[in-house]
């Protein structure tokens, strides 16, 4: 089968409180969305990688690639599920091929993370995603502890998310025309009946959210350059 990437990066990235969109801010001189398709891009299993960005984005343009022939844009949608299903549409003989859903906020993955999560081969897809460590609370309307969650057992969901394109795209479009909060790929497939695998990551592969995350990508991505 073939392997195709889609990168959903036409958000605003409002809790980052900069000037532009966070996937556009620069780290070593390189945007953050340039380093996270590097590093797809250098992965040789991917044939393919389709990024969703907002229509008339006005940052695309100075994007420079290196090796832009394997890269297509596509426009994104209102929310990250629209921008994914959109990046499917584009994918032809869907049936075989499988996609690696993965954030463009999320620069410092590693190859070997890839690795161990195409290792898995089951219909019901995989993602990278690490067990809990801090204590988990559930808030009441007040913002006062309700509960407090039974941490084992507990996983916080990366990207990648891998899926078979054909499952994944029936399975966000069902989501959305039943107005489900789809907050990843994985949970549109849970939705259909699908128990994706989690695949255990690394806390490096952080996305890029607040202003102190910058500091911290910084820091992993030196670290994967030396
Ligand atoms: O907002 P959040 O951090 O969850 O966004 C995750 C990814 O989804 C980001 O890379 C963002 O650019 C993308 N996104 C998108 N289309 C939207 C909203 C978010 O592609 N409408």
């Amino acid at each position: 089968y073939q392997l195709i990437a889609v990168v959903p990066a036409a958000g605003i990235g409002s809790r980052m409180q900069a000037d532009k969109p966070k996937q556009y801010l620069e780290i070593q001189g390189k945007t953050i969305l340039a380093h996270t398709l590097g590093v797809l891009f250098a992965y040789p299993a991917i044939s393919e990688i389709i990024v969703a960005v907002a229509p008339n984005d006005p940052y695309l343009p100075q994007l420079k690639f290196d090796n832009a022939e394997k890269i297509r844009f596509v426009h994104g949608g209102a929310t990250r599920a629209e921008s994914v299903l959109n990046g499917l549409h584009h994918i032809n003989a869907k049936q075989r091929c499988r996609v690696l859903v993965h954030d463009a906020a999320r620069p410092c993955l590693t190859h070997q993370d890839l690795d161990r999560l195409l290792q898995i081969d089951d219909d019901n897809g995989a993602i990278l995603a690490i067990p809990a460590t801090d204590t988990i609370k559930r808030a009441d309307a007040a913002q006062q502890i309700h509960h407090t969650e039974d941490r084992a057992g507990l996983w916080l969901a990366q990207t990648p998310q891998y899926f078979r394109a054909d499952l994944l795209q029936n399975a966000l479009e069902q989501a959305l025309a039943q107005g489900l909060a789809v907050t990843d790929e994985a949970s549109a497939m849970e939705f259909a009946g699908f128990r994706p695998h989690l695949v255990p990551g690394r806390s490096d592969n952080l996305k890029i959210t607040r202003p102190e995350d910058l500091a911290l990508a910084e820091f992993y991505l030196n670290r994967k350059n030396t």
